[in-house]
């Protein structure tokens, strides 16, 4: 398993969860049942922690890490990811908190301070400034990010429908893991 220790702290894994082997976890980090890490992530808890709810995935190519603590920003700055969140390929989450049932699009970065409430959907590519916060029930999308409209209720499905197909998905790589 791509897992490693650092300062004699291992990521911690739930039940059921995937990840893939080109995939790299060191540290702090611990990830919450049924959720799943895709090819190529990197997640760095080294200088903080990291934490990953339930049934959320990290798609292939994304960057996680986090921001030291310092004498101006005593908890410096972790990385908190609730339930049922999407973040889509080849996105950088630095430092920030996200709620439940999120869609990070694919390509988007999220900088320190930033909270992303819960039910939001950020359009690909787009920038979440530092310690800015995103609504719950709207769609963000640009760089820097601005709120562009209120999800509608095909949207907000999606949201949770989107985290459940990739428990399927990871379940599927799970079994043909086994058969290896
Ligand atoms: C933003 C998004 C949800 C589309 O929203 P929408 O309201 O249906 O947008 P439309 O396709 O009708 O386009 C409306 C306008 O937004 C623009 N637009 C679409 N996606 C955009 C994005 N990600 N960032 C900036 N502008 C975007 C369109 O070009 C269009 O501009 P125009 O009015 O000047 O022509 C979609 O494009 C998107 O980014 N989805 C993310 C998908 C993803 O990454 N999923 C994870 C994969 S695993």
């Amino acid at each position: 398993m791509p897992i490693r220790s650092y300062k004699g702290i291992t990521p911690k894994l739930a039940e059921g969860v995937y990840v893939d082997e080109s995939s790299i976890l060191v540290g702090d980090i611990t990830i919450g049942a049924h959720s799943s890490i895709w090819p190529l992530v990197a997640a760095r808890g080294d200088v903080n922690r990291m934490i990953i709810g339930n049934y959320t995935n990290i798609q292939d190519g994304t960057i996680l890490h986090v921001t030291r603590k310092s004498s101006g920003n005593p908890d410096g700055h972790p990385l908190i990811i609730g339930d049922d969140v999407t973040v889509g390929h080849h996105c950088m989450l630095h430092g920030c908190k996200l709620g439940n049932r999120i869609l990070v699009g694919m390509g988007a970065i999220i900088m320190d301070g930033a909270v992303i409430e819960d039910d939001v959907f950020i359009g690909a590519g787009a920038l979440v400034p530092p310690n800015k916060t995103l609504n719950s029930g709207y769609l963000y999308v640009g760089q820097p990010c601005k709120q562009a409209r209120p999800l509608n209720d095909g949207e907000r499905a999606f949201l949770k429908q989107s985290a459940e197909n990739y428990v399927l998905l990871k379940d599927e790589y799970l079994e043909e893991m086994a058969k290896q």
